[in-house]
């Protein structure tokens, strides 16, 4: 499918969801206060891969992520790892709630998809 749309009010605060997109895993993370809040207060030039959290999102609440490790593309784990985001067992890359390289072999960060908001969904490829 080109796109997918995604019920957000299937997914609860807290909570992340996998979807398949083109073949790929792609996960979407409904983000408690206390999560983007420790998002937006990362300093990004501490980051392997600089990008401040504002840049991967459209409304803070919602993460939307390419489930795709950058190292050597195993799937990750949702809410697992050091940084409450996405561990990768393969080689232990740990990657934040904004889907972010912390630590392990991995060098880039999670790919945010082409993605809108359109009444209660996200419409993944569009
Ligand atoms: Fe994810 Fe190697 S493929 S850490």
């Amino acid at each position: 499918l080109a796109s997918i749309e995604i019920n957000m009010t299937d997914i609860p605060e807290g909570q992340t969801k996998t979807f398949e997109w083109r073949g790929k895993p792609v996960f979407v993370k409904h983000r408690t206060k206390a999560e983007i809040a420790k998002e937006k207060a990362v300093t990004v030039g501490d980051l392997r891969h600089p990008q401040h959290d504002d840049e991967r999102v459209q409304k803070d609440e919602w993460s939307v992520v390419i489930g795709v490790c950058t190292h050597l593309g195993c799937v990750p784990i949702a809410n697992a790892g050091d940084f409450g985001g996405y561990y990768c067992p393969c080689h232990g890359s740990h990657y934040d709630a904004s889907g972010r390289i912390r630590k392990g072999p991995a060098p880039l960060n999670l790919h945010v998809p082409a993605y809108s908001f359109k009444d209660n969904t996200i419409v993944i490829g569009s």
